[in-house]
């Protein structure tokens, strides 16, 4: 696993969209696996910079979703659907039917699980996964204790995680659904290239037990040890509880290019 610490999110965010428009400089048509919550704004906010500028064309890039709430009404602004459309399908000038995502509001939740895992597979893949991190280590949807090879199914909400995304709910835990549907830690480990980002000191002790700690479907996020190339870009709150942090500031001084990008 590399992991890069950054000073703060901005730099965080500027780093990764550099190693996407480089992706797709080389791959116009690069499938690229977007992740929903705070922590990824500064990624599209910075890449959608680039587009404005010129200094990469992203039109026909493809973008896939990794998770979305079961049971919101089509539209719902808080969708994840809605969410990437907003957040990341405008911005970068993206053709919004290159845009995959798990249907939420199926009658059969189990059989649009199935058919968003073979759209994955028929797709040609996953080149970029983008990952923010639960404080309880989740890495999509995949809550403690999911299987380590788990495909696309339907999960259900710690209440942790209710209490903490309740900020996109008007503060109000009741409005946040109890049913998820998340690509499995299985699908997740399929992409090429997993790039997790965590800001923030809340995120501190899920990122030392990601890194650190023992493989665990205790902290779904551990199972990124197990990917041949897994990047962990961190800022320096969210770096605080690593043991190893001298040592992966001082790798990546002395390869700043950021292996395999
Ligand atoms: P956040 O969510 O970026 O809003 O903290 C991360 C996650 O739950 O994966």
């Amino acid at each position: 696993m590399e992991v890069v610490i950054v000073p703060d999110a901005k730099a965080g965010g500027e780093l990764i969209a550099e190693a996407m428009a480089a992706l797709i400089r080389r791959k116009p048509d690069a499938l690229l696996g977007v992740a929903t919550g705070s922590t990824p704004l500064p990624i599209y906010e910075a890449l959608a910079a680039k587009v404005a500028a010129g200094a990469v064309d992203a039109s026909t890039a493809r973008i896939c979703q990794l998770d979305e709430y079961v049971g919101l009404p089509q539209g719902h602004p808080e969708s994840y659907r809605s969410v990437v459309l907003r957040e990341v399908v405008e911005p970068l000038g993206l053709t919004p039917s290159s845009f995959m995502g798990p249907d939420g509001s199926a009658a059969d939740v189990q059989a649009a699980c199935e058919a968003y895992d073979q759209a994955l597979a028929a797709s040609g893949g996953v080149d970029l996964q983008l990952l923010g991190i639960g404080t309880d280590g989740h890495i999509g949807f995949n809550e403690p204790c999911s299987s380590l090879s788990s495909r696309t199914r339907i999960k259900t909400l710690t209440n942790q995680t209710r209490v903490d995304n309740a900020r996109f709910f008007d503060n109000d835990i009741e409005q946040v659904p109890h049913h998820v549907i998340t690509q499995g830690i299985g699908t997740i480990l399929e992409a090429r290239h997993l790039v997790l980002l965590a800001t923030g000191e809340g995120k501190a002790d899920a990122v030392a037990a990601t890194v650190e700690g023992p493989l665990s479907a205790l902290v779904p996020a551990s199972a990124l040890q197990l990917h041949r190339h897994a990047t962990v870009v961190v800022d320096e709150a969210a770096a605080s509880k690593l043991k190893l942090a001298e040592y992966f500031r001082a790798t990546f001084a002395a390869k700043p290019e950021w292996q395999g990008l």
